[in-house]
């Protein structure tokens, strides 16, 4: 728009990256001449823009950072949205208040009270249904609808069978003492029939996806009071979903759109503009117990996300028994992760236990020390932690011959195997 131009570049920089501060801008006020940023792009500026100035650069990328005052426009090349990049809160900081003159008057406080009224007035005296799932979004969004609309929220578990081991009766066991009306629906044998024979991620995320919503369907048919659909998607689920130009990186079942068939008069989704910290500060600031408000996120899919290949019963149940084991351990051990999960690979290897041959799975354990679930390090779990794990779970769970630990940070990949 402001001509310049941009092309693909030799050297793509991927992690985290050096950058120097060559100008002075409001944007890097108060920080050091050198900054560690998060890069992840295969393009790079060739040409400036008429008027725009160079005020970062990298050792392979000139123009990482340009701005025009005149224009009031200021560009990155990096991510300070994410905690790779040491300083980018203050970078954000320096252009919300110094160029954009925000005045930073916003709090949770008043966000509550804004949902609660736009709530209200979107609902009005209708019944909401929400599908809760027992994760934090959407725990945090039934707590804000008993808030804004009490008596009104319908909540139906769906249980897809896909859930952590005595997932379903500890959701069950939390919400059944609310004051909303809970419903729970058994519907495993349902989804496995659909998943049969799947093999690829994408699939069988819009399998799950397809078969929630009709299962919702149904439910919501048996309550047609219900004119307002409720869903806890929060805002990274919308980026990854991807939209517009950008690639779908994952397609999340809880972003969707309304199912055609159901005569629902709009969609309430209130923790669609925030991330996963402020979701669970909102959950607090509600008074959820600190059970529910910092548990570690869960995919909507579940472990049909953590099962490579193809979803069987028998892998549910080696891979709800093996991740029980793990969580139990990390947590005895009090090892400082924010997300610690195991996965079933699809890889088989022969074994030897006792005087038998075995043929069994290999077991993948990943745990990362995150705050914004964009970017993640893997958690330094202690060899003596993981030597245990690894006698416990192959002497207890059968089906797992072989256990290997993830150290791979995000970038470069993500904290699910799919
Ligand atoms: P990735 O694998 O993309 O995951 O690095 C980032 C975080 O999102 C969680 N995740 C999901 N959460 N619905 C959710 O609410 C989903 O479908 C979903 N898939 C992944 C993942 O566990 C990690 O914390």
């Amino acid at each position: 728009m402001n001509g310049g131009w941009v092309e693909p570049c030799s050297i793509s920089e991927y992690g985290q990256r050096k950058i120097k501060i060559k100008a002075d801008s409001p944007l890097f006020e108060g920080l050091d001449k050198e900054q560690i940023v998060l890069m992840s792009h295969t393009d790079q500026i060739q040409e400036l823009p008429e008027g725009f100035f160079v005020t970062a650069s990298s050792e392979t990328c000139p123009n990482v950072a340009i701005e025009s005052v005149e224009k009031s426009l200021y560009g990155v090349q990096f991510h300070p949205e994410t905690e790779l990049t040491i300083h980018g809160e203050q970078i954000i900081r320096n252009f919300l208040y110094q160029i954009c003159h925000a005045e930073g008057d916003y709090t949770l406080k008043n966000f509550i009270g804004e949902q609660i009224r736009s709530i209200r007035e979107q609902i009005g005296d209708e019944k909401v249904i929400l599908g809760l799932s027992g994760g934090v979004d959407s725990a945090v969004c039934a707590a804000l609808l008993a808030e804004a609309v009490p008596g009104q929220a319908i909540c139906i578990f769906v249980d897809h069978g896909m859930m952590r081991k005595n997932e379903g009766n500890e959701v069950e066991k939390a919400f059944a003492t609310k004051s909303l009306e809970f419903i729970r629906v058994d519907a495993a044998d349902r989804f496995l029939s659909k998943l049969a024979g799947v093999i690829d991620p994408e699939q069988k995320r819009k399998i799950i996806g397809n078969e929630f919503i009709q299962v919702f369907s149904e439910q919501a048919m048996l309550h047609d009071d219900a004119k307002f659909l409720a869903q806890g998607t929060i805002y990274p689920d919308v980026i990854e979903s991807g939209s517009g130009k950008a690639a779908t990186i994952k397609s999340h079942h809880n972003v969707g759109g309304l199912p055609k068939d159901l005569n629902f008069k709009g969609i309430v989704e209130p923790l669609r503009s925030l991330f996963k910290d402020e979701v669970r500060q909102l959950g607090s600031a509600l008074g959820l117990p600190q059970s529910i408000v910092n548990r570690q996120p869960f995919p909507g899919p579940g472990l049909g996300v953590r099962i490579i290949g193809e979803i069987t019963r028998e892998k549910l149940h080696i891979l709800q028994e093996a991740d029980a084991r793990f969580r139990e351990e990390v947590e005895a051990d009090c090892v400082p992760a924010n997300q610690y999960f195991a996965v079933l690979t699809n890889l088989r290897s022969v074994g030897v236990m006792g005087d038998s041959r075995t043929y069994d799975y290999t077991l993948a354990l990943r745990a990362v020390i995150t705050h914004d679930f964009m970017t993640a390090e893997y958690a330094p779990i202690p060899h003596t932690t993981l030597s245990r794990l690894s006698k416990r779970i192959t002497n207890e769970v059968k089906g797992i011959n072989r256990i290997v630990y993830d150290i791979t940070d995000k970038p470069p990949a993500t904290i699910e195997w799919e």
